[in-house]
């Protein structure tokens, strides 16, 4: 470490799969040991491979309205921490 704190250094996996599993598990299968989810919900692995996929991606799309979704109000930092868990599914 170089001291330089970027947003993917600041971002921390393991607090984005606690707020995976408390907030989208119910309907998206966010790990790979889980074995049900709503039927359209993507799989949170299927998110990882999307090209391009990075935090800037996954506020875009937490912000497109969202039939079956509660209204998440997660702040950058969250979504900065659920983009690195996703792309940890990979
Ligand atoms: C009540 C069920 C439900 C919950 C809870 C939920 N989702 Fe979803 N989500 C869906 C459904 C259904 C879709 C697909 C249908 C659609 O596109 O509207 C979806 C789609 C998405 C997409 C868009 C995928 C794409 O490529 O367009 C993202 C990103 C997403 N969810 C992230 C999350 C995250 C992150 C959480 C937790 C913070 C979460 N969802 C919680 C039901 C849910």
């Amino acid at each position: 470490m170089l001291g330089i704190v970027t947003p993917s250094f600041a971002a921390d996996a393991v607090s984005g799969k606690d707020i995976a599993k408390r907030w989208c598990a119910s309907c998206h299968l966010v790990e790979r040991d889980q074995t049900t989810a709503a039927d359209q919900a993507p799989p949170f692995a299927s998110l990882a491979k999307t090209p391009d996929f990075d935090q800037n991606r996954l506020a875009f799309l937490l912000l497109l309205p969202h039939p079956n979704m509660p209204n998440l109000s997660l702040n950058r930092s969250e979504i900065a921490d659920l983009a690195d868990y996703i792309r940890s599914l990979k």
